[in-house]
């Protein structure tokens, strides 16, 4: 086996705290134990398809493992296999630059790609592979829905800024007798608004694997209220949805790799709720706070175990496949096993019985 000598790295798709913790643990090991050369690739794709990269060395990646966001930037817009370009008439059409992709690879030498990024980012990542470029995954997302690993890096941050933002509505809820609805992030997945709201002790958690009904939310509000709690608070996570009802989209973004996105399910309710109950009702949407600031403890640590990891497959010859979490160690899996399907909360999972038995209510 010929031994690797340069590697390209880029960061795809949504960005998420500990993607740095990533780039410094691959650039790093690389170097110093596998005497190999990074090559950073700018915008996730986007460098990799316009040909804009930067070489990584030590002194690149040293003081940056508390940092938030990615040193390299990224992009949740540039497929290459479904690259967005306008027409002269304006019309928005996907074409397959699969070509220039691999003419700058040859062009800088890079004999593998470690790719970091969610299931979009390993899709794309898996189709790289089927067409002759030599890849590693790392998996990140703070919506933590990659079925073939336990945990993702960005997760862990999310949920302490969730569970923090909690801590701060319940103050103001009892001072205001009112219901406070959070909104967090996480698409079609309720892993953030259930352990956030777990963690923040929420009395009433929506996810999308539950769908809820609007009486039961209410009376949830008004039992709480007739106990002497003249608050509630309800964490909901942007995908869920009532009972035999859809999504609420906020917007549509046709370049981009996943073109939903979802938000306003807490603006819906609260007009619903206070019209039922007569309670007063606020909404915090978290948004890309969750996104943002310096990784924890926890998710410096995955991402460090993750890229070194990443580079020891490359090292070793063992190409597409991805980074993973079972149990307490980082294993790999193929890269489709990582594309196949979104992990989910279970209805019947443990932590779910768990939240039952204190009395959350998950409004179904
Ligand atoms: O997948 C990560 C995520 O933050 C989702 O939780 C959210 O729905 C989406 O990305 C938001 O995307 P954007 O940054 O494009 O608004």
């Amino acid at each position: 086996m010929n031994k690797i000598k340069r590697i390209g790295l880029l960061t795809a798709g949504g960005d998420c705290p500990g993607l740095n913790a990533v780039i410094r643990a691959v650039t790093k090991a690389a170097v110093n134990e596998h005497g190999m050369e990074v090559i950073g690739i700018e915008d996730g794709y986007a460098g990799l398809i316009e040909g804009r990269f930067h070489q990584l060395k030590w002194n690149d990646v040293s003081g940056i493992l508390h940092t938030g966001g990615t040193i390299l930037g990224t992009s949740n817009r540039d497929n290459p296999f479904k690259y967005p370009v306008h027409k002269p008439n304006g019309d928005l059409e996907f074409i397959d630059v699969f070509d220039q992709v691999a003419g700058n690879i040859k062009k800088l030498h890079i004999e593998a790609v470690i790719a970091v990024g969610g299931d979009g980012t390993m899709a794309i990542t898996s189709r790289m592979m089927e067409r002759g470029v030599k890849v590693v995954g790392v998996p990140k997302t703070i919506d933590n829905d990659l079925a073939a690993t336990d945990v993702t890096f960005g997760f862990d941050t999310a949920l302490v800024t969730a569970t923090e933002a909690l801590d701060k509505l319940h103050t103001t809820a009892m001072s205001h007798h009112r219901v406070m609805i959070m909104e967090t992030m996480g698409r079609y997945a309720g892993w953030i608004a259930l352990y956030s709201g777990v963690a923040g002790g929420g009395d009433i958690i929506l996810i999308p694997e539950i769908p809820f009904k609007l009486d039961s939310i209410c009376r949830t509000v008004l039992e709480r209220g007739s106990k002497g709690k003249r608050f509630s608070i309800i964490v909901a996570a942007e995908g869920a949805k009532p009972e035999g009802g859809q999504l609420v989209v906020q917007r549509i973004i046709k370049e981009s790799t996943d073109q939903l996105r979802l938000g306003g399910i807490g603006q819906q309710l609260a007009g619903q709720i206070e019209d039922r109950t007569g309670i007063e009702c606020r909404v915090t949407v978290l948004g890309h706070l969750q996104r943002g600031g310096s990784p924890s403890a926890f998710d410096r640590i995955l991402g460090t175990r993750f890229g070194v990891k990443a580079v020891e497959l490359a090292a070793a010859g063992q190409f597409g496949r991805m980074v993973a979490l079972k149990g307490l160690k980082v294993e790999s899996v193929p890269l489709e096993e990582a594309v196949s399907k979104l992990r989910l909360v279970s209805p019947d999972s443990e932590v779910i019985k768990a939240a039952r038995s204190v009395g959350v209510s998950f409004g179904d």
